[in-house]
C-alpha cells in the first residue's frame, strides 16, 4: 500500500469545505482592496530562488525540492514572491500596468523536517504590490493582512514590525552585529557560528536559548537607519496608529530572506507553539532590479493556510446548510425514470443525487441523512403507475405524494 510522503497532507472531502471558505473569504477581502489574482507555475528555474532569497538562506541551502532535467535544474516553488516578480518582468507588466497589486493562493514546497504546523507541502494565501515605495502602501498591506485575519475569525495574534533600512543600512547593521558578536562566537550555537560568517542577520532569528540570550544583550535599536529610512519607518508606524492597528516594534525581527529591506513584519499566535508565525512579509525594493527589471519598489506578505486553520474559529465544524435533494428509486423501471428526473432537477440548479449502490429503502434513508439532505424523493411502482412522486421533508419529517408535474413547485426550485 502506498502512503503519502512525510510532511504532505490529503485534504479530504470532509475538510474541503473549510478550505473553500478560507479561499472565498480571502478573495473577497483582496477584491475589496483592488488586488487581482495571479497564478504563476508551481515549478521554476532553481536559480530564480538562489538569486531572490539569497544563496545562504536556509530555504535555498537545505529545503529546495529540486528536479534535474538534463542540464536544467528546476525547483518546486518554496514561496510566491520570486515567481510573481519573475512573471511581472517576463510579461512586461512594468511597461503595461506599472503599478500592480496581485494575490495568490496555492501550494508551496519546502523540504523541512515535518512537525506541528510545519509541512513539506503547505499553502500560502499571499499578495504582492509592485511599483511603489510609498510608506502608505506598507500601511495598506499590513491593514489588509489584519483585515484578512479578522475576517477569517482569527483573534489573539500579534503583529511584530521592524525596518531593516536600505542596502547601505543593512550593511551597517551587518557590520555592527559582526563586531558585537565576534567575542561571543564561542557561546553561539554551531549554526550561528556559521551564520556569523555567512548571514549574520539570521542569528537574530535563532530559536536556541543561549543565542536568544546573547541577542537580548545587544540592545538593538534603529541606529542603523539612514534619515530617509527612519522617516519611512516612522510614517508606516504613524499610519498604523491612525488605523488603530496594534503592533510591537521588534528590532530583532530580520526575516530569513535576502530580498527584504525597509519594512519587515511577522504575525504570530501563541497557540501555535514553536512554529508560531501565521504569516509574514515586508518590502523588497531591490528585487525587481535584481531579477532584471526596472528599479521599482515591492512589498507583500503570505499566510500559511495550515497555520491559519489551527487558530481560526472557522474550523469549528462548518455544517453545510441542508441543500441536497436525495432521490430514492425502487425497482428497475423507477431507476430509469429517475435518470431524467435528476437531469431535470440539475438543469434547474437543484443540488441533487441518488443511490448507485443498490441500497434498500432503509439504507437509502440512512444515506440521505448522512448527506444532510433537505428532502428525499421516493419513486416506487405505485408512484410510477399514477405519475406521482413521494416527497419527505427531512427537517419537518412531513411526507406527501404529489403529481410529478408539481415536483418543481413542491421543492421550491
Ligand atoms: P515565509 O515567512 O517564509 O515568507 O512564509 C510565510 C508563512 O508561511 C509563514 O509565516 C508560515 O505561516 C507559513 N509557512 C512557511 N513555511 C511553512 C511550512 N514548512 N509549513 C507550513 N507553513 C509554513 C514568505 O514565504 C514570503 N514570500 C512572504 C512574503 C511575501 N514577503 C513578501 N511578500
Amino acid at each position: 500500500m502506498f502512503k503519502k510522503i512525510p510532511g504532505t497532507k490529503d485534504i479530504l472531502p470532509a475538510e474541503a469545505a473549510i478550505w473553500q471558505e478560507i479561499e472565498k473569504i480571502s478573495r473577497g477581502i483582496f477584491a475589496l482592496y483592488n488586488y487581482q489574482e495571479i497564478r504563476p507555475p508551481l515549478v521554476e528555474e532553481a536559480k530564480l530562488f538562489d538569486r531572490s532569497l539569497g544563496a545562504s538562506a536556509e530555504i535555498v541551502q537545505k529545503q529546495m525540492f529540486l528536479i534535474k532535467n538534463n542540464e536544467d535544474l528546476y525547483a518546486l516553488r518554496p514561496e510566491g514572491t520570486a515567481s510573481v516578480v519573475r512573471s511581472y518582468i517576463e510579461n512586461n507588466l512594468d511597461k503595461t500596468s506599472g503599478f500592480l497589486k496581485v494575490y495568490y493562493i496555492g501550494p508551496m514546497f519546502r523540504l523541512e523536517r515535518p512537525q506541528k504546523g510545519r509541512f513539506r507541502q503547505f499553502h500560502h494565501v499571499g499578495c504582492e504590490v509592485l511599483g511603489s515605495q510609498d510608506a502608505c502602501l506598507d500601511v495598506e498591506v499590513i491593514s489588509l493582512a489584519k483585515e484578512l485575519l479578522d475576517s477569517l475569525s482569527v483573534s489573539g495574534y500579534k503583529i511584530k514590525i521592524n525596518s531593516l533600512g536600505c542596502s547601505k543600512d543593512k550593511e551597517k547593521l551587518n557590520k555592527s552585529l559582526k563586531d558585537a558578536l565576534k567575542d561571543k562566537a564561542d557561546k553561539l550555537c554551531e549554526d550561528c557560528q556559521n551564520r556569523l560568517k555567512t548571514n549574520v542577520l539570521r542569528i537574530l532569528d535563532c530559536k536556541n536559548e543561549s543565542c536568544k540570550r546573547i541577542v537580548d544583550t545587544l540592545g538593538l535599536e534603529d541606529k542603523h537607519l539612514c534619515p530617509d529610512c527612519l522617516e519611512h519607518f516612522k510614517t508606516v508606524l504613524s499610519g498604523l496608529d491612525l488605523l488603530s492597528i496594534p503592533y510591537e516594534v521588534s528590532y530583532s525581527l530580520v526575516r530569513g530572506l535576502d530580498y527584504y529591506n525597509r519594512t519587515v513584519f511577522e504575525i504570530t499566535h501563541q497557540n501555535l507553539g514553536s512554529q508560531d508565525a501565521i504569516g509574514a512579509g515586508g518590502r523588497y525594493n531591490n528585487l525587481v532590479k535584481e531579477l532584471g527589471g526596472p528599479d521599482l519598489g515591492g512589498i507583500g506578505f503570505a499566510f500559511g493556510i495550515e497555520r491559519l486553520l489551527l487558530v481560526s474559529k472557522l474550523t469549528e465544524e462548518k455544517k453545510n446548510e441542508p441543500k441536497l435533494i436525495f432521490l430514492i428509486t425502487l425497482g428497475k423501471a423507477a431507476k430509469t425514470r429517475g435518470i431524467s428526473i435528476l437531469a431535470d432537477l440539475r438543469k434547474k440548479g437543484v443540488f441533487s443525487d441518488t443511490d448507485y449502490e443498490d441500497k434498500s429503502l432503509k439504507g437509502c434513508m440512512r444515506k440521505a441523512n448522512d448527506l444532510n439532505a433537505r428532502m428525499v424523493l421516493i419513486l416506487g411502482e405505485d408512484e410510477l403507475k399514477n405519475n406521482s412522486i413521494t416527497i419527505k421533508d427531512m427537517v419537518s419529517g412531513e411526507q406527501k405524494q404529489v403529481n410529478i408535474l408539481d415536483l418543481e413547485k413542491e421543492i421550491k426550485c
